[in-house]
């Protein structure tokens, strides 16, 4: 049975957009909840640029999360410091792009071979395991376990957008194969990046997959399903100024 990971990074979004004037709604509140939905583990992406995520959460959550906490980063000097600071349960390493607005690839592992080895090191070191995002590729796969990586988390994002059913079945295979040569490896195999209620289904009955993480269309979901309640709260409060 496959784990589901719920990042929460959406929710800092929609706090973020207020420009730090409001505390809502909070990620660790969300995180809470999701615990509570039977999220198997909280991933947060803390940016560079501070986007969404804020340093204050991953402490937080780092303190209130029962279940695990992912940190998804990418292997700077600074992050690596904060890591071993907040101690999560697992680092997974991304490309971070500035301009981008979302992670756009998989980490290119077989050109960052040695500062990767170094970051895997470093993370080691301080007792934490390492997970690296890479797209469907035997080589990326195979670099990854060379640079000493617990497990590598296989970049869907591709096979989501795919426009049409062919190339998405493709996709999916490349997916799925290089999961397996993955395990073969002795690495770990998450997967995630644009996953919806529709594409997850393709994985029904593979059994390759260890952890889904899963955050844009869960937080979608959860803005259109308490949108009633949330509605109703207001109108009562207005109808008995
Ligand atoms: N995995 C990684 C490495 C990511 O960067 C993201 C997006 O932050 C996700 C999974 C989750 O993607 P989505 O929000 O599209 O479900």
């Amino acid at each position: 049975m496959s784990a589901l990971a719920v990042n929460v990074d959406h929710v800092a979004t929609l706090r973020q957009a207020r420009g730090g004037a409001t505390k809502y709604p909070d990620p660790v509140h969300a995180a809470a909840l999701a615990e509570l939905g039977g999220a198997d583990g909280i991933v947060v992406h803390l940016r560079e640029d501070r986007r969404h995520i804020q340093d204050r959460d991953v402490y937080i959550l780092r303190k209130t999360v029962l279940s695990r906490l992912i940190l998804e980063m990418a292997a700077t000097q600074e992050m690596l410091n904060i890591a071993k600071d907040v101690r999560p349960d697992l680092v997974t390493l991304v490309p971070e792009k500035r301009q981008e607005l979302t992670t756009e690839g998989g980490l290119d592992v077989r050109s960052f071979f040695q500062s990767l080895e170094e970051a895997v090191k470093s993370l080691h070191d301080a007792g934490i395991p390492v997970s690296l995002f890479v797209d469907p590729d035997s080589e990326q796969i195979r670099a990854s376990a060379n640079v000493n990586a617990d497990m590598v988390e296989i970049h869907t994002g591709a096979f989501c957008e795919a426009k049409n059913e062919d190339k998405r079945k493709r996709l999916f295979s490349d997916i799925t194969e290089t999961a397996r040569l993955a395990r073969q490896l002795d690495l770990g195999v998450n997967a995630g990046h644009g996953l919806c209620y529709n594409t997850v289904k393709y994985f029904k009955g593979t059994r390759t997959i260890d952890e889904f993480s899963i955050g844009h269309s869960i937080v979608s979901r959860a803005v259109l399903t308490g949108m009633e309640q949330a509605v109703r709260e207001m109108r009562d409060l207005i109808r008995n100024l």
